[in-house]
């Protein structure tokens, strides 16, 4: 009966309007190609929106992550520290680097990586004389990490520190944009992301240095000359004209789409706060987050079901939502790596449960949301 309801997906993509505009403008000129007016046009929005100055625009958010780790020089025999709960395309790109990851846990109250075990953590290398080559913390649902205190450990330690800032698009730090005071900072314009090109990232740093290299090593680090002339190799790494006509369209909406999605959290917090077993992903009172997904935490004794029979419930109503990242601790592929702390993301991974937060979502849409998840809990 309740299949007859169109679904309500996890996050979709939504339109606002110019991207086509965009789109038929690149067309017109032929510039389908990963080079063009609307790359350039839309590298220099996002310095813009952002306030980071140097920008290249990159098929994804995990190119973009990767070229600022070999940017900075990271190899083999090198290690670089990492959030343990996050996507693997915040981990990947240091293997690609043949380094090694060393995971750290969340903390319980801001969900990021938890700054006490980072401090401890390098500590420890520093007296073994094994200090990473990089800090790469994951802004979490778009909330960002505690920049202050993770510049004052990582300048403490002469380690670079580049935010994996792909959920955190349009969220705030001390009202400066998310990977501002970052050495680094990659965005993800993938299909889920708060703004979307179908696929595609974004690398942005105050250091002109480093986006220039990015940039000549995302297009097969071409020498100039008149043939292909190569002294070092490079990726096929590079935006494409059409792709970034999208983006500048997404752009002119973030702030709206960003609005709708913490309007969205608010409904939430309202009709589901007060149930005995909820509770929610905290904001932390340094920042703005985008809220770009809204994230329950399910105690599922008091509550009444667990967050995987909410899951299905919701499935059951046509509805998606998704467990939160698997920590990458626990992940198959990474069972040997290395790991400090792990209980809290082990928790949030049991109990935490992504909603449906699309930006296009009605107010009736996120009632039935509610609606169905009420219907879960212990009467
Ligand atoms: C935390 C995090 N890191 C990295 C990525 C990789 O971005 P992309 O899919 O654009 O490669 C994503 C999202 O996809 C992400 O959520």
């Amino acid at each position: 009966m309740t299949q007859q309801h169109p679904r309500i997906f996890l996050s979709p993509p939504h339109m606002g309007g110019a991207e086509q505009r965009y789109v038929t403008e690149a067309f017109a000129s032929n510039y389908i190609a990963p080079l063009g007016p609307m790359v350039d046009a839309f590298e220099a929005e996002f310095a813009a929106y952002t306030g980071i100055p140097h920008c290249v625009a990159l098929t994804s958010g995990t190119a973009a992550i990767h070229l600022a780790l070999r940017g900075f020089g990271v190899g083999a025999g090198d290690t670089v520290i990492a959030s343990s709960l996050t996507f693997i395309g915040s981990i990947t790109p240091i293997l690609f680097q043949n380094a090694t990851p060393i995971l750290i846990d969340a903390n319980a109250a801001t969900w990021n990586m938890d700054l006490g075990l980072l401090e401890e953590t390098l500590a420890k290398l520093n007296k073994q004389n094994k200090l990473p080559k990089a800090v790469l913390p994951t802004d979490l649902y778009g909330q960002c990490c505690d920049m202050n205190a993770l510049r004052s450990i990582c300048d403490n330690y002469g380690v670079k520190l580049v935010v994996d800032a792909a959920e955190s698009v349009g969220a705030t730090y001390q009202n400066k944009h998310a990977g501002y005071f970052a050495d680094a900072a990659a965005f993800s314009f993938n299909g889920n992301k708060i703004i979307t090109t179908s696929g595609g990232g974004m690398l942005a740093s105050h250091d002109k240095k480093i986006i220039d290299e990015a940039r000549f090593l995302s297009q097969q680090a071409r020498d100039a000359a008149p043939h292909y002339e190569h002294t070092t190799y490079g990726y096929n790494y590079r935006m494409s004209n059409i792709v970034a006509a999208i983006g500048r369209g997404q752009l002119e909406v973030l702030d709206a789409h960003m609005q709708r999605r913490r309007d969205i959290f608010a409904m939430y917090n309202r009709e589901l706060g007060p149930l005995a077993g909820i509770n929610f992903m905290p904001e932390a009172p340094t920042g703005q987050g985008n809220r770009w997904l809204s994230v329950i935490l399910v105690d599922s004794k008091t509550f009444g079901a667990d967050r995987e029979t909410i899951r299905l419930a919701l499935e059951a109503h046509n509805i998606e939502s998704r467990p939160m990242w698997k920590p990458m601790h626990m992940q198959p592929v990474f069972k040997d790596m290395a790991m400090v702390g792990g209980g809290v993301s082990d928790a949030l991974f049991r109990d935490g449960l992504c909603l449906p937060s699309g930006s296009a979502m009605s107010d009736a849409d996120v009632m039935r949301v509610c609606d169905a998840l009420r219907g879960c809990a212990a009467k």
